[in-house]
């Protein structure tokens, strides 16, 4: 099925030139070629490039982008090493087994690095990204869930997951395509995620597994799994019901060992069966990579695993594509390499300082108010006090975007619907020096904001809030 086209307001203007009129650029002839239908003939290619390259100046710069949590910066070195590699395809195991080689050291490498008590138990793999890792470890719990009742001889036709109503729209997409009831623990007060208690109140037999975040799309704020393991062994002790714990690492996995030794939240806890992270985001490396990790053969039904023939011997593949790139897996075992431990330990702690430092700044102009501080992910939320009729988060978007910087606005989910959002990610690339303009364009618009007298745009001007959208109350088994 296409798609639609987003509307972008004048679709009328280009339906008048459904041709691209192209420049003479270069001195080459002016060109018409049609804008949505294959050209009859070919074109030079610096015509194209240059066609395809204009067309693209629209586009946000992405080092200003404080939207998104995905690598919008990366070493020169790790560069060449994608443009060697692209055209590699990851699922070639057999052609570029070196490749694949370097996945298979990546993992090791992240057991290590989450603690799991024996590290060559672990199982693991690289993804596109976290969303494609959440399914896979969704899959997995349902799926061990599904066997387990069966061999007790119980029904497995209603199996549900249980979270906080600030997991990243992935987890909603995982519960929607492969019907399984999504169970969200709501927010409350100041609560902005989720609650042991909370969590476990939700729980019953036919609970798959409980989701846990470090940290929160929304606010940056890690959730409490060591409590959660607490809250759910008790649980099995009162009711038998073993529930295991996924972790959403997304960003948090690659930020709290090398900032937060001392937060219990990996394969410490016994009762934590899979990780996963986003290799582009914290990870360090250009969009397209991501990690699931199980602690053992026991974590991951093997019925879920495909065996492929691998130089004559067998190479297990569990995924939702075929063909990837291999480039970007390339490109975070150069990373690991040559960041180590203490590499990954100051850029984060770079992003943290800025984060906290920003945060601060932001809280000293005077209308805001802080909801996270950056002091968890380098990630912080804020609001307009009380007693700012006049304007809204979305207005402070569009100032901002006057500038060029894309900070989005958006608002919470239940119960807390009512409180409309600022977020701001500091990710490697964004310095000081970068937080200080930011800051300045800020303090600028602030009078501006404050004269116009009343709010010139809402929640439907936000546009973009990187996965924390609002559930979809109409999802199947919307709980
Ligand atoms: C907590 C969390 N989980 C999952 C995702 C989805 O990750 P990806 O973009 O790598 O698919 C995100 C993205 O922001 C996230 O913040």
């Amino acid at each position: 099925m296409p798609l639609k086209h987003p509307d972008y307001g004048a679709p009328s203007d280009l339906d008048d030139h459904p041709d691209l009129l192209v420049n003479p650029v270069f001195s080459r002839e002016p060109l018409r070629v049609p804008r949505h239908a294959l050209p009859r003939d070919q074109m030079d290619p610096d015509t194209a490039y240059q066609i395809v390259h204009d067309e693209l100046m629209l586009d946000g710069n992405a080092r200003l982008n404080l939207a998104t949590f995905v690598s919008t910066w990366a070493e020169p070195q790790a560069l060449r090493l994608m443009g060697e590699c692209a055209e590699k395809n990851m699922i070639d195991k057999d052609e570029y087994p070196q490749t694949a080689e370097l996945e298979t050291r990546c993992v090791h490498m992240l057991a290590r690095l989450w603690h799991a008590p024996d590290p060559r138990q672990v199982v693991g793999c690289s993804t596109t990204g976290s969303s494609e890792a959440a399914m896979l470890a969704g899959l997995a719990l349902k799926r061990r869930w599904r066997n387990r009742r069966r061999a007790e001889g119980r029904p497995a036709d209603r199996p549900n997951l249980v979270m906080g109503i600030n997991v990243q729209i992935c987890w909603e997409k995982f519960a929607n395509y492969f019907d399984v009831e999504p169970r969200y623990v709501p927010m409350e007060g100041d609560r902005y995620h989720l609650s042991p208690r909370a969590a476990v109140e939700l729980c019953d037999e036919n609970t798959v597994g409980v989701v846990a975040v470090l940290g929160s799309t929304f606010d940056g704020s890690y959730e409490p799994v060591a409590e959660l393991a607490t809250a759910l062994d008790h649980l099995h002790r009162r009711t038998g019901w073993d529930i295991p714990i996924h972790v959403d690492g997304a960003s948090g996995g690659m930020v709290a060992p090398f900032l937060d030794p001392d937060v219990t939240w990996d394969f410490r806890l016994p009762r934590v069966a899979s990780i996963n992270t986003s290799g582009h985001k914290f990870g360090l490396v250009m969009p397209g990579v991501g990690w699931a990790l199980w602690r053992d053969t026991q974590a991951l039904p093997d019925d879920l695993v495909f065996h492929v023939n691998y130089l004559g011997g067998d190479m297990p593949t569990f995924a939702l594509n075929f063909s990837r790139p291999g480039a970007q897996v390339v490109a975070q075992y150069y990373t690991f390499l040559r960041l180590g431990l203490d590499g990954y330990r100051r850029v984060q702690q770079t992003c943290r300082d800025v984060a906290t430092r920003l945060a601060l700044r932001i809280a000293e102009l005077g209308p805001f108010r802080l909801i996270t501080d950056g002091t968890e992910l380098p990630v912080f939320a804020f609001t307009l006090r009380e007693g700012q009729e006049g304007t809204t988060v979305y207005d402070v978007s569009c100032a901002l975007r006057e500038r060029g910087w894309l900070v989005p606005a958006y608002s919470f989910p239940a119960n807390r619907t009512d409180l409309h959002v600022l977020r701001i990610v500091v990710r490697n690339g964004f310095s000081h020096d970068l937080a200080d303009l930011l800051v300045a364009d800020l303090r600028r618009a602030l009078p501006r904001l404050e004269r116009q007298g009343r709010p010139h745009r809402g929640e439907d001007a936000g546009g973009f809030a990187h996965g924390a959208e609002t559930k979809n109350p109409r999802s199947p088994g919307h709980h």
